[in-house]
């Protein structure tokens, strides 16, 4: 994003021009917010404008508009979503998911599929495998309270110890074999070590093989849809050679999992691929943004950027910049940097702990200390990682709030 047209064509889709707003409103509290909620819902209208910053809000119009493009396009392609929680960490937004018709939700830790669970989603895949002891043993107290808990695993070692922990809970666990793509995360090597490590799973008295999944993480953010394209399909071949072995030995393939939001409309041309784990598509960001798709080669337009940071101005007293309330603890380091909505001119820096700073050449108008900006935000995932709690905005008023109950949860 150094040049500044595509920049440009950021902000406009990122829709209407920031607001203004008189130095003299209230700034409600988190604490002040949530007593004016019942039940997350909020029970008196409060303009997004007059809640205290740095705030995370996100909007439910564009949330919803994501929601629906993206089951409609997996629909079209004949597959389904199993979307990751990790981006949201909240269970109100992944019941919307499971709502707008998703098969289930996956987790990236154990701590974050039990909160899911605890909050009453049924079906969760835990991507990353479990190997300690401690997140076996609770891992397995999981599956023994939730019968729609999956979890991956990616070696022979690692499998025998998921099925001993099974027999001695009285349970069967539910496995998928987590495949590399290439790029050497997590996952076993396709080909004969996974078929291998499939066998040993459906031999193993506690673990019941539901299939596969194959992250492959590296080619999301590909810029250029047909690099993208290239790019991962050619990285999910031998995954996908690797499930018509399984097919053949006659094991499970009921899940082939993958994908993410910069291939979701890809990943369908992977034989016998059932379903894309995309997370980020429910909020963009600023990285998602930058890469182009299929219609649009400049700005990821697939889906809204509907999440973002409310910030306040603390300081102007210095020509083309202002100091803000949103630092590094509000926005993460993640660059690109936060986008200014609705303000081409201005470019954004959270690089110092507790403030931004914003610089312009060509404001709309000139901001003062108290008023009020809104920033696209540069990396989702670690951005909701920062609040406690986030707000369901509509017409920009907060209508619910809801607690990102899964944050902090990283064990
Ligand atoms: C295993 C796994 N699946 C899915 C995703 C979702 O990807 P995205 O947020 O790019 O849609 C991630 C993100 O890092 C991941 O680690």
């Amino acid at each position: 994003m150094s040049d500044a047209l595509p920049r440009r064509r950021f902000l406009q889709s990122a829709g209407a021009a920031a607001v203004w707003v008189p130095t003299t409103v209230k700034g409600y509290s988190a604490e002040e917010m949530r007593s004016r909620a019942l039940d997350d819902e909020l029970q008196v209208e409060v303009s997004k404008w007059e809640l205290d910053t740095p705030a995370l809000c996100v909007d439910l119009d564009a949330l919803e508009a994501n929601l629906r493009r993206m089951q409609e396009a997996v629909a079209r392609n004949g597959i389904a979503t199993r979307p990751h929680a990790k981006t949201h960490k909240c269970p109100q937004i992944a019941r919307l998911q499971m709502e707008s018709g998703s098969v289930g939700i996956c987790a990236a830790k154990v701590s974050e599929a039990e909160v899911l669970l605890e909050h009453g989603l049924q079906s969760v895949l835990m991507t990353t495998p479990n190997v300690t002891p401690s997140k076996i043993q609770r891992a397995m107290r999981l599956r023994a309270r939730h019968g729609g808990f999956i979890q991956a695993t990616d070696s022979p070692e690692n499998a025998r110890d998921l099925s001993a922990a099974a027999v001695a809970a009285g349970i069967t666990a539910e496995v998928v074999i987590d495949v590399d793509p290439g790029a050497h995360r997590t996952g076993i090597a396709p080909g004969r070590p996974a078929l291998e490590l499939a066998q040993l799973v459906d031999r193993l008295p506690g673990l019941r093989l539901a299939g596969m999944l194959c992250y492959d993480g590296g080619s999301q953010h590909v810029r250029g849809f047909q690099e993208r394209r290239a790019q991962t399909l050619a990285r999910l071949e031998p995954a996908v050679e690797t499930r018509a072995m399984m097919l053949r030995t006659g094991l499970s393939t009921e899940i082939f999992s993958g994908g993410g939001t910069g291939t979701y409309n890809i990943d369908h041309a992977n034989a016998g691929f059932t379903d894309v784990q995309a997370g980020s598509y429910v909020f963009m960001d600023a990285q998602y943004l930058a890469i182009g798709g299929a219609t649009d080669p400049e700005v990821y337009s697939d889906f809204e950027p509907s999440l973002t940071i409310l910030t306040t101005v603390l300081n102007s007293q210095h020509e083309g910049q202002v100091t803000t309330d949103a630092g590094t603890k509000a926005c993460t380091l993640n660059q690109p940097w936060p986008i200014v909505k609705g303000e081409a001119g201005m470019t954004y820096r959270a690089g110092s702990d507790e403030f931004g700073t914003l610089r312009y050449d060509d404001p709309s108008r000139t901001y003062r200390a108290g008023d009020k900006l809104e920033l696209i935000v540069s990396h989702c995932d670690p951005v909701v990682n920062l609040y406690d709690q986030m707000y369901a905005v509509r017409n920009d008023r907060v209508r619910a709030i809801w607690q990102i109950a899964a944050r902090g949860k990283s064990v």
